[in-house]
């Protein structure tokens, strides 16, 4: 108790500094902390609600050996005793971390616990409200998983005097309705981009040992094989049903979909250039590589994917990432022109966004059995 009390009075001085310095952009304590997780926003994670009652009758017979062997391999709980504090987590000077850094890194951390939180919230009502034994054991697993994945991050964070108080969030937050349908395309996306996010980040500290400022990046492999499990049973869930993928307004969807789920995590990212430069990332490249990891694995079960080498794809990501820092600089200015000036960015990002959509998709033949294997 001492050591945090002394690391939280020291962390004052930094977080001082780190307000002087330029583009500030971490909370600096458990209090703005859960006040940026609280935020809903087009870029924010969110907490989400559905038809419970709708999704508690799937009837997952027609995948019934793949579903069961998943779930046998969930059951077996791989990495039960991965997500704890050993002789590889190495000390973290938060004090002597270079402001910036410190701050984009907390961003980081907080937004990364937000949306782990956000999938364990979800999971554990569906496993509340339901009794299709089938659906409520495959939530319960992933729920344990989420909720191993936010304590995790939060031990990080509370090393820098700093937590995220989830019990509050769960009864504060707002609550964002969805279709189950749509449930199935956001969150098996979320899950999948997920893992690709971890293991590229993994795979290219593997290889540059010397970047790797934080070590909880150490524990980002195992992680992201949970992630990958819980995006193939939201693609068993989807396959029940081959309307919700196969019909020619799902596919609407599923490109609407794909593309914002894409241009979030390019323009979120763009936002910590600090963060990325002491990983010795170019978030470009990061964007694309872990875009194409992610397009590679949703072929099990989508039917189309994004031509992320388009000429107009960079050109309406980098338009949306430049009309973000219109709305962002307009918000810090206040006033009448600050709330016209954040219009004119909303109108621009809108149209970086339909031209984004409107670039043609890739078809793709999904093949008869969905269940892959992470292969990163
Ligand atoms: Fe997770
Ligand atoms: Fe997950």
């Amino acid at each position: 108790m001492n050591v945090q009390a002394e690391t939280h009075s020291a962390d004052a001085t930094t977080v001082e500094a780190g307000l002087a310095a330029d583009n500030f952009s971490g909370p600096v304590d458990s209090k703005a902390a859960t006040e940026l997780a609280m935020q809903n926003t087009l870029l924010t994670p969110r907490f989400y609600t559905t038809d419970f009652d709708e999704m508690d009758s799937i009837d997952v017979t027609p995948v019934r050996g793949e579903w069961d062997a998943l779930i046998a391999q969930m059951k077996a709980d791989p990495n039960k005793g991965h997500f704890k504090k050993n002789e590889d987590w190495d000390h973290i000077d938060w004090e002597g971390m270079d402001p910036k850094l410190r701050g984009e890194l907390i961003d980081f951390l907080v937004s990364s616990c937000t949306a782990e939180f956000s999938g364990c919230v979800l999971y554990k009502e569906m496993k509340r409200r339901g009794s299709n034994s089938d659906i409520t054991t495959l939530f319960q697993l992933m729920a344990r998983d989420e909720a191993r994945h936010a304590g995790f991050i939060n031990d990080a964070l509370r090393e820098a005097g700093i937590a995220v108080n989830l019990g509050f969030l769960t009864q504060a937050k707002k609550y964002t309705y969805f279709r189950p349908k749509f449930i199935y395309y956001a969150t098996y996306l979320s899950e999948k981009i997920g893992y690709a996010r971890y293991i590229t980040i993994y795979r290219h500290l593997e290889a540059h040992p010397e970047k790797r400022f934080h070590p909880i990046f150490k524990w980002f492999r195992e992680w992201c094989n949970d992630e990958f499990s819980h995006g193939e049973a939201f693609a068993l869930l989807m396959r029940t049903d081959p309307k919700l993928t196969e019909s020619f307004t799902n596919k609407l969807w599923i490109k609407f979909f794909l593309t914002a789920v894409f241009s979030t995590m390019w323009v979120r990212d763009h936002q910590r250039p600090a963060f990325h430069e002491a990983l010795g990332v170019d978030p470009a490249w990061y964007g694309q590589e872990v875009f194409r990891k992610t397009s590679d694995i949703s072929c099990q079960v989508f039917p189309l994917m994004l031509d992320i080498d388009h000429p107009r794809w960079r050109r309406g990501l980098d338009r949306l990432d430049a009309a973000n820092r219109i709305i962002a600089r307009a918000k810090r200015q206040g006033g009448i022109g600050g709330k016209l000036k954040q219009l004119a960015g909303s109108a621009r990002a809108g149209l970086a966004f339909v031209s984004l959509l409107t670039i043609p998709a890739i078809k793709n033949e999904v093949p008869v059995s969905s269940r892959m294997e992470p292969a990163y």
